[in-house]
């Protein structure tokens, strides 16, 4: 698959997206289109945006300006020309809200509610499916990541890896058009890390479009199909992870990918 592929459909597009938290701009410019199937990682120091990034594709961050299409549904505009009002903004970030799925660097799973009624939780009530397609949806789902066991345990008595499992499910039963994963591994103890990437790296393989933002490298190199590199809020570099990673062009991309890859330097 290559970006430059005509017939690859671009499943999200966004452009010019621009947001500032008060007198900090956080977004300049961000350009990103996935195609179907794509799995596109993003990368970069703190506080470059990447988080901002997902929220914004997600409709839990509205953008100052720029525009979002997904899945051939409306372009959402977020152009300033008119003042506009908190409810047209709540409007146009909802009609993004249910085109994606969103798996956070917590799980944040409910701890009283058990993981099957997690997963059911957002398709049945929030979407208003029938519960009891939801339910098989889920138990299929729970099953596939290797949980059909702990479908009534509650979060507490699982692994963090577990968790992050059920996380990802519960986004899956959303049944979604894209994927965004936020430093899904970043708060798991280092042995834990695997059993989670595999599962994203399966979804990839199975076809599912997603954004990734995460440092593991080895998992961007064998999983996505482009990466792109933030720093304050732009998109400094971008290509084929097998360039970007070799090759960076950028003075940025290359003190940025030395610093993550050799993380016990001066340790
Ligand atoms: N709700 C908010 N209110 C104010 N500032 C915010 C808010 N959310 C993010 N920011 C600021 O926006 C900038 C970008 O944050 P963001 O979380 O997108 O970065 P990031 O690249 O995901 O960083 P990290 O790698 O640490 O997760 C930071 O300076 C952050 O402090
Ligand atoms: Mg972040």
């Amino acid at each position: 698959m290559s970006l430059t592929d005509p017939n690859q459909e671009a499943l999200l597009v966004a452009r010019g997206l621009r947001k500032s938290f008060g007198d900090n701009e956080v977004l300049r410019g961000i350009d990103l289109t996935l195609h179907r199937g794509e799995v596109v990682v993003l990368i970069g120091p703190s506080g470059s945006g990447k988080t901002t990034v997902l929220r914004a594709l997600n409709g839990l961050e509205t953008p100052d300006a720029g525009t979002i299409v997904v899945a051939g549904g409306p372009e959402i505009d977020f152009a300033p020309e008119v003042k506009p009002s908190p409810r047209l903004q709540k409007q146009k970030r909802l009609a993004l809200r249910d085109r994606s799925a969103m798996v956070f660097q917590h799980h944040n799973l409910f701890p009283h509610l058990t993981v099957l009624e997690n997963v059911i939780e957002g398709p049945w009530r929030v979407q208003g499916r029938p519960k009891d397609e939801v339910v098989v949806d889920a138990l299929a789902l729970l099953d596939r990541v290797g949980l059909a066991d702990k479908a009534d345990a509650r979060p507490h008595q699982l692994s963090g890896g577990q968790q992050q499992r059920v996380g990802i499910v519960r986004a899956l039963a959303l049944r979604p058009d894209v994927l965004l994963f936020d430093e899904p591994t970043s708060a798991l103890d280092p042995e834990l890390v695997g059993e989670v990437l595999l599962v994203i790296k399966e979804l990839a393989d199975e076809g599912w479009t997603m954004a990734v933002v995460t440092h593991e490298l080895s998992f961007a190199r064998e999983a996505a199909d482009h990466v792109l590199f933030l720093d304050g809020g732009v998109i400094v570099e971008q290509g084929p992870p097998a360039d970007l990673f070799r090759a960076p062009t950028h003075e940025r991309t290359q003190r940025f990918l030395t610093r993550i890859m050799r993380p016990l330097d001066g340790a």
